[in-house]
């Protein structure tokens, strides 16, 4: 079990308290009095740097954060969670991501058993199924090989893998993935519209096995591919990836056929099970072995560097100063790399199903805040979008940047002008332009001193919008893996010190019993009173117009 310290009542935050009411961090000043700045906080690793020095801190700032960590008992927190203790307590189950890319010789028990070999069945499984369809030696119904596969699944089972396949387009096999979510029909419509069931594979991806989405466009899918084939047929074109074999066998999908993972792998944390299967697929196996390899790496420093050093602790420090003593209530996640372009999106469900939670573990509703709002796009279209509040609007939004030095398409000079374009945001987003920097520039235009006194204050930026820089050699499998692990660790680091369950999602029910509820009164036109004026007028406006 995890510690349940309120941390607002530690030695640490009381310090912290007093520290943030005895300071004005301007990032000017602090860059400006401390050469060393960058080399005091930034971090260089074998293929990244993580540079945090234009966050709003100092020295001592970042001792009683680390006191913090410390009083919350974060390195207890990660053993447990690394070796399977059941932290995840309201639903009894340990938290167990990490087993899945876990290369070592170690032994990892659930309910004492050993669960490597059950992992290393599932990848072996997942490869020979990948090779044999990549090479074509797996045939549709027709004798044809597969070119198309569609993912089935929603939330942690699909935009995991949504994330992953977009990108490592630069490593993609002959096959083309494609993702169906929603149970808006006109997704499922829109993909299968353009493919033909001879030569497409279907992924039901579904931990459960019983959500409403993904259980929808699985029987549609398995209607639409009945049209050409036959039930017999199924068995060559529809495999399952899921922890319920009894529901999976129950729709009809072959035992050889069902990829399976356990209760100890969270949805949203899911990838690296057998969910990863349509990024096997879509990349080949090796890259995905060398996605896992990545996350095994940033786990490894994870749990050995010392938290001074240690990224995903330090990142989600910093996320607790702005949150609890900035009061910051977002967090921007702003990749310069098409690549990334799904990454914020992946990362709204990551964190927000995990730390979106008002009780803590005590079971005592919190007095402080918990997860922020997690929002983003890559750059440098988010610039031409939202950027202009960031820069002179109300809210402080700290903001990750992330990028690549290395592009795999070497189109002119596109990539300098990206990183052009990322170095010069976090420049301006740090220092802002002065009242004085903005004068003499309009002087220096020929602006009247009217013009000027008119203009100034539109003009200011007033900086000190603290920022993370990652910058990462080479955007391959192996550092994909690292970073997705990196976020995973921020996310369980911040869980902690808010004494909050972060491995529950029991807010998403509500509205899935209440959808179940209301579908039945939807299927006549009679007019309904059952609820309360507003949802009657809604349902009602709908059966009229449907
Ligand atoms: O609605 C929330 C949720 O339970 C997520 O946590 C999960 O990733 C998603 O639904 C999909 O669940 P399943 O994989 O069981 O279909």
């Amino acid at each position: 079990m995890l510690s349940k310290i309120n941390p607002t009542q530690t030695n640490s935050w009381k310090a912290l308290d007093e520290h943030f009411g005895d300071n004005d961090f301007e990032l000017r000043s602090l860059f400006q009095y401390n050469p060393n700045r960058f080399e005091e906080f930034s971090i260089k690793k074998d293929n990244f740097l993580f540079d945090y020095s234009k966050n709003l801190i100092d020295a001592r700032t970042k001792e009683l954060l680390l006191n913090l960590a410390e009083e919350c008992q974060l390195k207890d927190a990660i053993s447990k969670m690394f070796s399977g203790d059941k932290i995840n307590e309201t639903e009894g189950r340990a938290v167990l991501h990490t087993a899945l890319r876990d290369f070592s010789d170690k032994e990892i028990l659930v309910d004492g058993e050993n669960i490597k070999p059950q992992i290393k069945r599932v990848l072996d499984h997942m490869k020979s199924f990948s090779e044999n369809v990549i090479s074509g030696n797996h045939k549709g119904f027709s004798g044809k090989e597969i070119t198309d596969v569609v993912n089935i699944g929603i939330g942690g089972s699909d935009l995991g893998p949504v994330m992953v396949v977009s990108a490592l387009k630069h490593f993609k096999t002959r096959l083309d993935v494609h993702f169906v979510s929603n149970v808006d029909g006109n997704h499922i419509a829109e993909v299968v519209k353009n493919l033909n069931p001879e030569t497409t594979l279907f992924i039901i991806a579904s931990k459960t096995f019983t959500t409403q989405e993904t259980m929808t466009n699985a029987n549609s899918a398995k209607d639409w591919f009945l049209k050409a084939g036959k039930q017999e047929d199924v068995a060559k074109h529809f495999v399952a990836l899921s922890t319920n074999v009894q529901a999976v066998k129950d729709f009809g999908i072959a035992e050889e056929n069902i990829f399976e993972f356990w209760d100890w792998v969270g949805g949203r944390y899911s990838l690296w099970s057998a969910i990863g299967l349509s990024i096997v697929l879509a990349v080949g196996y090796d890259n995905f072995e060398q996605l896992l390899k990545g996350a095994e790496n940033t786990d490894q420093h994870f749990q050995t560097v010392d938290f001074s050093e240690n990224v995903p602790v330090l990142m989600g420090l910093l996320g607790i100063w702005y949150r609890n003593f900035y009061a910051a209530t977002t967090h921007a996640i702003l990749p310069y790399s098409q690549y990334l372009d799904r990454f914020a999106a992946y990362l709204q469900q990551g964190d927000m199903e995990s730390n979106g939670k008002c009780v803590d573990r005590n079971g005592e509703f919190v007095e402080y805040e918990t997860g922020p709002i997690i929002w983003g796009e890559p750059g440098t279209n988010g610039q031409h979008a939202f950027y202009q509040l960031i820069h002179q609007g109300t809210e402080l939004i700290p903001a990750d940047f992330i990028a690549y030095a290395k592009s795999p398409n070497e189109v002119s000079d596109h990539q300098d002008k990206l990183l052009a374009n990322f170095f010069a945001q976090t420049e301006a987003l740090a220092f802002g332009k002065n009242e004085e920097e903005v004068e003499a520039e309009l002087k220096a235009s020929g602006k009247s001193e009217e013009e000027i006194d008119f203009l100034l204050n539109y003009k200011v930026f007033h900086g000190n919008t603290p920022t993370n820089s990652l910058l990462i050699k080479e955007l391959t499998p192996f550092s994909l893996g690292q970073l997705i692990a990196m976020y995973e660790h921020k996310i369980f680091v911040q869980g902690v010190i808010w004494n909050i369950f972060s491995f529950d999602q029991f807010g998403v029910e509500l509205g899935k019993v209440l959808a179940n509820k209301i579908l039945p009164e939807l299927e006549n036109r009679e007019a309904i009173s059952s609820h309360d004026s507003s949802t009657n007028g809604l349902i009602n406006y709908y059966k009229s117009n449907k």
